[in-house]
């Protein structure tokens, strides 16, 4: 076939139309690159990252600019009831996250036993409560690199019960905990149970203060000196009973409460009433510290120990009320609580 006129110029515009469309895209990659190039920089300055060499900075460039850009695409949609944003953790990969922050240990086979719930017969509950403006929370802490979510949780709920019935709001030692309870099915920075920490607070009679054994995310020898040396007790614990959130609204509204969620789609939560997506494969122990309502939306309050760069000032607000019974990310699935 031979080109008239008329096609060869058809012909001529769309290639150089095409040509014109792929160097314009290329510009805009190679921009956009240069830019995040930029801002991967100013995020190591601002959080103090330094990699071993060239090789691992430019494997964590290309996970932090996909990351970011996952936050500002679904940022931009607006169509959800919280955000994303970057923070201390953007060049890590959900998988290497998932890893080392999300120790909490629950096999199927080994459920939580039942005990007595010393809350059964509560009937009558705030709307709203907050443990923080009670003095009863200490102030976000960081688990760094190591799976002690569940030490950082159950120490939480002891700081929360010791500040409750002594008037006294004193930061307890999760390294203790991580170091020393590694009895049982609690393996320190390789994850744990709540109920193992509590237990062995219990048995040891007591706790020593962070100040006097302080956290350092390694599997360190116990200090048998320190652990002896103890600044609050408690007298056991007691699980809520499982999949009622009316039963964890109950026994929250008394004392803050230690849960379990699946939480390996949370990294990037900045702020807002989070919703999911997320399962109740429970991967995560932390510590409920209040429950609320915004705009109509019901939600839980609840302390993480990522720092206080993530999500608000360190917190999370997670829907109430959705999850039949077993709460959102399994949230009313273990909860439990120490006594004194
Ligand atoms: C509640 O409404 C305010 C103002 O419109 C908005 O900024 C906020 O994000 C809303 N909160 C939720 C959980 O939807
Ligand atoms: C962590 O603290 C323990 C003492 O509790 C010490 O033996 C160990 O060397 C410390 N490790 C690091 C990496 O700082
Ligand atoms: C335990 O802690 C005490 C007091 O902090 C310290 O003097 C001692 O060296 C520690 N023991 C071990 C084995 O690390
Ligand atoms: C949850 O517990 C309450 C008592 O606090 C009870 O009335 C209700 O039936 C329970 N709901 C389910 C689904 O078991």
């Amino acid at each position: 076939m031979a080109f008239t006129g008329q096609k060869l110029l058809l012909f001529v515009i769309v290639v150089v139309g095409i040509s014109q469309v792929l160097s314009r895209k290329l510009n805009d990659e190679e921009s956009n690159t240069i830019i995040m190039l930029e801002r991967h920089e100013q995020w190591m300055t601002k959080y103090g990252k330094v990699y071993k060499d060239d090789e691992e900075k430019q494997e964590r460039f290309l996970i932090f600019k996909k990351n970011v850009e996952y936050i500002e695409s679904f940022n931009a949609a607006g169509d959800k009831s919280y955000k994303l944003g970057v923070n201390h953790l953007t060049d890590k990969t959900t998988k290497e996250l998932k890893a080392y922050l999300n120790g909490f240990k629950r096999s199927q086979s080994v459920s939580s036993t039942p005990t007595t719930f010393k809350y059964a017969n509560v009937d009558s509950i705030p709307s709203s409560i907050d443990w923080r403006t009670k003095g009863a929370v200490t102030n976000v802490k960081d688990q760094g690199d190591c799976g002690s979510c569940w030490a950082f949780s159950a120490v939480a709920a002891v700081e929360g019960i010791h500040a409750l019935t002594t008037g006294q709001l004193v930061s307890l030692s999760e390294q203790q905990v991580v170091s020393c309870d590694i009895h049982g099915r609690d393996m320190g920075c390789s994850g744990g149970y709540m109920e193992g920490a509590f237990q062995y607070i219990w048995k040891n009679g007591g706790i020593n203060s962070d100040a006097n054994y302080p956290y350092n995310a390694t599997d360190s020898v116990c200090n048998a000196t320190e652990e002896a040396s103890v600044v609050a007790q408690i007298k056991g614990y007691e699980m809520v009973p499982a999949n009622n959130e009316t039963e964890l609204m109950k026994a929250l509204a008394n004392q803050p409460i230690a849960v379990a969620i699946e939480a390996d789609s949370m990294f990037s939560y900045e702020s807002g009433v989070y919703d999911g997506p997320c399962g109740i494969e429970l991967d995560h122990g932390v510590l409920a510290v209040g429950y609320g309502t915004e705009n109509g939306t019901d939600y839980w309050i609840i302390k993480n120990s990522w720092g206080t760069e993530w999500g608000e000032n360190g917190y999370i607000r997670m829907k109430r009320g959705i999850g039949a019974g077993l709460g959102l990310c399994g949230i009313a699935m273990d909860a439990s609580y120490p006594t004194a």
